[in-house]
């Protein structure tokens, strides 16, 4: 066990978290001083029965509801204009995210820039900054990973430059947060890996953050062992309400965590490669864990020891590695970049497009070159 070293810690988190079956029904109430609300959700979910449900009972409550639906994977910064423009044609004064991490980053990012003046292009670019508070945000997730529900920026992507980056304000934390586990039961089985391994990934990488601390670590170790022990029941039996919780509760913990605290190499790298190669994010971040594992171990050995213990893969660093590849590959995740195209000329855009917050939180600093020779070992 580490000697207890006083580490500072400052708490991010929404004003408001709600965690458990059923905790959507709370939606209503806490959205009662609202005219207009604007909903924003992915296509599969605009089409079940909880996303009817919620029209109806909010329309029953007298608001005006209006929908932007079809929201895309990657956090596409055209998406978010698309929710800005229909927010102020109808002057909606609440915005509500239900779906994966890409709709709560948009709907978070629009809600940010509706009060404003120009697209989400503008700010993205770093023309113009966020200056302060939006509209009154509220993100329900409807996978169990990205923790976007907790934290103040949002991960977008442009299209046409293929550029991925953070647009980040502290007051972009949403205002409510509900985890409703049971709007994850028909999340399909590659995307509940994909996430829960994702999840897995952010718990780790917020331990070997230079910032880690006592708060930090004790919600990533419950975080990590939840995962080690669910995630493969919740991929292969969807209908698991049990190791539906664990992974929600896992996922909402770890976004807790990594909102005080930050990231590493794993996320510094699989936004470039991810933008580029159009890799699933959970799938990039799964890929990468090998290699930069092995980079850190020298540095982080009684951390990942400590890890592998937590999660039962063993007593030592190796062991966690091994831990960590084996439940990816239980949950069907056996991603390789070369399956997406990597090529030694797409390593300068990398190179540029890595030294994000992500990168400059891992705990062993890897050079140009370095991050060069990493890239080599995924040819
Ligand atoms: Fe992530």
């Amino acid at each position: 066990m580490e000697e207890y070293k006083s580490r500072d810690f400052l708490v991010k988190v929404p004003q408001e978290i709600f965690f458990g079956k059923g905790t959507i029904a709370l939606l209503p109430e806490k959205l009662v001083r609202f005219h207009v609300i604007l909903l924003v959700t992915g296509k599969h979910f605009a089409l079940s029965c909880e996303y009817a449900q919620l029209i109806a009972s909010l329309e029953k409550n007298g608001h005006i509801v209006k929908s932007v639906t079809g929201i895309r994977g990657e956090g596409p910064i055209e998406d978010v204009d698309r929710i800005i423009m229909e927010a102020r044609n109808c002057s909606a004064d609440a915005v509500v995210a239900i779906g994966g991490g890409s709709v709560i980053d948009c709907g978070k990012a629009a809600a940010a820039l509706i009060p404003l003046g120009g697209t989400c292009r503008e700010y993205f670019s770093g023309e113009k900054t966020v200056p302060g508070k939006g509209l009154y945000f509220a993100a329900l997730p409807t996978t169990s990973g990205t923790g976007a529900e907790c934290t103040c920026n949002s991960v977008l992507a442009d299209g046409e430059t293929f550029v991925k980056k953070s647009l980040r304000h502290p007051s972009m934390t949403p205002d409510l947060a509900i985890v409703d586990p049971l709007l994850t039961v028909s999340c399909p089985p590659d995307l509940t890996a994909a996430s829960g391994l994702d999840a897995f990934v952010q718990s780790f990488e917020c331990v070997t953050n230079p910032k880690s601390s006592s708060y930090s670590e004790s919600l990533c170790y419950k975080a990590m062992s939840l995962i080690a022990r669910n995630l493969k029941k919740a991929y292969l039996e969807p209908e698991n309400i049990e190791a539906r919780c664990a992974m929600a509760e896992a996922s909402l913990l770890t976004g807790m965590a990594f909102a005080a605290t930050g990231l590493g190499a794993i996320h510094g790298l699989a936004h470039p490669i991810g933008a580029l190669l159009h890799v699933p994010h959970g799938a990039a971040c799964a890929a990468l864990i090998p290699s930069v594992v092995k980079w850190n171990l020298s540095c982080c050995e009684e951390k990942y020891a400590e890890m592998a213990e937590v999660c039962k893969f063993g007593k030592t660093g190796k062991d966690f590695l091994h831990g960590a590849v084996a439940l990816a590959e239980s949950c069907g995740v056996k991603a390789h970049f070369r399956d997406y195209g990597l090529k030694e000329k797409h390593f300068d855009f990398i190179v540029k497009n890595c030294r994000s917050a992500s990168m400059k939180g891992n705990p062993r600093s890897m050079s140009d070159d370095e991050v060069i020779a990493l890239l080599e070992t995924l040819l």
